[in-house]
């Protein structure tokens, strides 16, 4: 028998949704490896193109690498910063704060494997980019679980995706997607930080869609 979802898992659901934040304020305590463990499986759930199943999601458990990674993440941070003509907005990004890789009991870098076997090509001969579409999907569905436990994700992007995939060895026919930094969110929110800085508030979701 399918699960019959009632109206108050629905207003829930919506809570979660409204409540899922991107958090780069971490507690450090660590996360059980069986929360880690359910938050992949429940990834696995996610649709894919073909069934591929093509995200690979790769544990970063080594101080080092860690440190490697953050310190790169804020080059190009700067990087970014620098090419910002406006001084106030500048500024503004400068105080950002925009990976929590030295706080975060768990960082994942997740990769899509473009020659991946299963599913046979399905649904990728004419949108071949399908394949990194399911590997977000997977992302969202661990952001969502991770939520639903409490916990807080963080995706990083101010990271070059060679530096990644070399600095973690992987194969080059893995395209990088994400970083992300999973743990006790500090101060859960109901607003995201980029709109309480100032810098980027939600739009209403009429302005997004259109009629022809
Ligand atoms: C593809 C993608 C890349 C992102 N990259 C970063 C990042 O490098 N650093 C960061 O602090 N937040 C990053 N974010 C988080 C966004 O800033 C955040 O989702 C957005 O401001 C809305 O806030 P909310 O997720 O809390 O609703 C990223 C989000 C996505 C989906």
């Amino acid at each position: 028998m399918p699960p019959r979802f009632g109206s108050e898992f629905r207003e829930q659901l919506g809570e979660l949704l409204a409540w899922r934040r991107d958090i780069r304020h971490f507690r450090r305590d660590p996360l059980g490896e069986s929360v880690v463990a359910e938050l992949l499986a429940a990834a696995q759930l996610a649709p894919s193109v073909g069934n591929s199943q093509p995200w690979r999601f790769v544990r970063v458990r080594s101080a080092d690498l860690r440190e490697t990674l953050a310190e790169h993440a804020d080059t190009e941070k700067a990087a970014a910063g620098s090419g910002l003509a406006d001084p106030a907005r500048r500024a503004a990004y400068a105080s950002l704060k925009l990976h929590g890789l030295r706080e975060a009991p768990e960082i994942i870098a997740v990769f899509c494997d473009e020659g991946a076997a299963e599913g046979g090509g399905l649904g990728a001969a004419t949108m071949p980019e399908t394949r990194a579409y399911s590997v977000v999907l997977a992302v969202h569905t661990l952001w969502l679980a991770a939520r639903a436990k409490g916990l807080g994700l963080g995706w990083i992007s101010i990271i070059e995706p060679d530096f990644v995939t070399a600095l973690l060895g992987v194969p080059p026919r893995w395209r990088f997607i994400a970083l992300l930094c999973l743990g006790h969110p500090e101060e859960p929110d109901m607003v995201p930080e980029l709109q309480r800085r100032g810098w980027q508030a939600r739009l209403d979701w009429r302005t997004n869609v259109s009629e022809r």
